[in-house]
């Protein structure tokens, strides 16, 4: 990274086990240097292996607060020899457990539960369990639930179904699904897909690696017709949950892997203008996907949602090889405070 540190401003932390507990990068320096800097890393990365004009780079869209927003804390629960009980964060790279009675990046809901978390997995936990990984999850609504302990532990009862609300439409999800860590950016990013392209009638709309369906919900209302695919089962349960609620008839839910799919709902589309939101896991795009997109000759535009900008980087030299051109890159801080990154890229093709 080009840019000198000691230009940036330096602030107390608001966490105690800042530079302990290694989730945390940034909460050592104003907000608004934070974005300066993660702005700055993707621009350098991506412009040293991809040779893109600057134009195509917009500003860093941040995150509505830079403290307080996940909705989802993933804890390890101990035993120690001794017997005590220890609830916290493996620290990276090690076998050491941190204590962890607040974090000032999860949801406040969640702090102020964590103390009877605590106590209720360690009723909870059989004797003969040394560890158990806990999920601690709020909706907007604020009701608090947690699983990990014993199988189907994180299955929830459709009426405990978290949700939050986007484009004026719930949104459910579950223990046991992805779903975004920050609800409050959501908005933003939906109205920036909607704004990029021109939506004419007769669109359909893929989203793809859907998960439980947010993207092809919020914008159920601005295509024709909408696909989903997704390859976990427990999502899919919710992706067609969220549908009937909403009655959106005209989004249907592959389950499956989009690289198996993806070729035959293309097919089925041929002489319709069509555009796709890709979101992959961390790992980025297999290469069969990327031929397939390739090959997608009905495709208008394609969006890139990534969490991972080094996969993202090698994502976008294969695309171009396949023929896609980068027309905007849209950094998104959903992970105030963490070196984390989203990244909306939009492409069409060359
Ligand atoms: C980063 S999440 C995005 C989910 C969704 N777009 C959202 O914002 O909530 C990636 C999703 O891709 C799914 N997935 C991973 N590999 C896949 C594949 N080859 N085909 C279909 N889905 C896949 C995962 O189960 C996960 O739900």
């Amino acid at each position: 990274m080009s840019i000198p540190t000691e230009i940036f401003t330096s602030v107390k932390p608001l966490c105690p086990l800042f530079g302990t507990c290694g989730g945390c990068q940034y909460q050592d320096i104003p907000y608004e240097e934070e974005l300066i800097r993660k702005e700055a890393i993707l621009k350098e990365l991506l412009t040293k292996e991809l040779n893109l004009p600057k134009e195509v780079f917009e500003s860093i869209m941040p995150s509505p607060g830079s403290y307080y927003y996940r909705n989802r804390l993933d804890l390890t629960l101990r035993k120690r020899n001794n017997g005590e009980r220890q609830m916290g964060f493996m620290l990276p790279g090690t076998q050491r457990l941190q204590e962890v009675t607040a974090c000032p990046i999860a949801r406040r809901e969640i702090n102020d539960f964590l103390p009877v978390l605590k106590a209720e997995a360690v009723r909870k936990l059989p004797e003969d369990y040394r560890v158990a990984n806990l999920v601690v999850r709020v909706g907007d609504e604020g009701r608090v639930f947690w699983g990990g302990i014993g199988r189907r532990s994180l299955r929830m009862k459709e009426e405990d179904y978290f949700w939050t609300t986007v484009k004026g439409r719930k949104i459910f999800y579950a223990l046991d699904t992805f779903f975004q860590a920050n609800l409050s950016i959501l908005e933003r990013i939906v109205a920036k897909i909607e704004g990029l392209i021109d939506w004419r009638k007769d669109t359909a709309f893929l989203d793809l690696y859907s998960g439980v369906g947010l993207f092809g919900i919020a914008l159920a209302d601005r295509a024709k017709e909408v696909v989903m695919i997704e390859e976990c089962r427990d999502s899919v349960t919710l992706a067609r949950f969220n549908v009937s609620h909403h009655r959106l008839a005209h989004v249907k839910i592959l389950e499956g892997k989009v690289e198996t799919h993806l070729p035959e709902v293309l097919t089925e589309w041929r002489a319709r203008p069509c555009v796709a939101l890709i979101d992959p896991p961390r790992g980025g795009l297999a290469g069969s996907a990327i031929e397939v997109l390739g090959e997608a000759k009905g495709l208008e535009s394609l969006f890139y949602l990534s969490c991972s900008p080094e996969s993202l980087t090698r994502d976008l030299k294969h695309l171009a090889r396949v023929g896609w051109q980068v027309r905007k890159i849209i950094p998104f801080d959903f992970f105030p405070r963490t070196r984390h990154l989203e990244t909306l890229v939009w492409l069409a093709r060359s």
